[in-house]
């Protein structure tokens, strides 16, 4: 298989076509980014511990039967995907407040919530990825209303894995946030990343951040956070 020219660059990644038309290569860079875009800087290896951390993650939920883009690691920072039409929702699950749905429902970061919720964001920088509803996504055509049921359902059975996944690692899945694809012929799949830029994760103990939050609120220690991140999954 062989790279071709650059399709797309996104904030923390670039998407190359290759001489498959079904496949892709991303590409993850150290840039890092918040705020939508506001603020702006790098986390030294943050792309090579993106990279194999989702890598991972979504191979181990294809042996769960979970459908993921994942198809080869090709080196640190690039890997194979199925090339998808990207659905154009951030669909979040929050298993304890933090973040944005602390500050609007004034629910005090790291309680623990009574059931897993899920949120819809339309994925639109220049509207700040307004948060929505079935409605607004059927209304507006972003996705079906079959889609969103299968969307859903997998992104349950997502929370389930990958909350069972950092507990044997001593790390508390707070909340996070993933994207779903449809292939050519419409299955709907587990596209973008699973990383600490995706995810609140926070020692079981300490209650430690250990992802982009550091980032986010200047907490120092970020690269620290990436590496401790792949030291649990991969070991030393
Ligand atoms: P929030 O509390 O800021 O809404 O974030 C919820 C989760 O989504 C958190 O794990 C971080 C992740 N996230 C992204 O992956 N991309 C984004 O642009 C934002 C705002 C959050």
């Amino acid at each position: 298989m062989e790279k071709r020219e650059q399709m797309y660059e996104g904030k923390a990644k670039k998407v190359f076509a290759t001489d498959d038309p079904a496949l892709c290569i991303v590409s993850y860079k150290d840039d890092a980014t918040a705020f939508n875009g506001k603020k702006k800087g790098t986390i030294e290896g943050k792309g090579v511990v993106n990279n194999k951390m989702s890598n991972y993650l979504m191979s181990e939920m294809e042996k769960a039967g979970i459908p993921t883009h994942f198809v080869k690691e090709l080196s640190d920072r690039e890997t194979v995907v199925k090339k998808v039409d990207i659905v154009p929702l951030e669909v979040i699950i929050r298993n304890t407040a933090a973040g944005s749905f602390s500050k609007r429902f004034g629910v005090a970061e790291g309680t623990k919530l009574l059931r897993p919720t899920l949120e819809f964001c339309y994925k639109c920088d220049e509207l700040d990825d307004p948060m929505c509803n079935e409605y607004h996504i059927v209304a507006c055509g972003w996705a079906t209303q079959e889609e969103i049921d299968e969307i859903t359902k997998l992104t349950f059975r997502i929370n389930e894995f990958l909350c069972a996944f950092f507990a044997k690692v001593n790390v508390d899945l707070i909340d996070f946030k993933i994207e779903f694809g449809k292939t050519q012929d419409g299955t709907i799949i587990l596209a973008d990343e699973i990383s600490p830029d995706t995810c609140r994760f926070w020692d079981a103990t300490t209650h430690e951040k250990l992802d982009k939050d550091r980032f986010r609120r200047d907490l120092g220690h970020v690269e620290d956070a990436y590496q401790e991140m792949m030291r649990r999954i991969f070991g030393e």
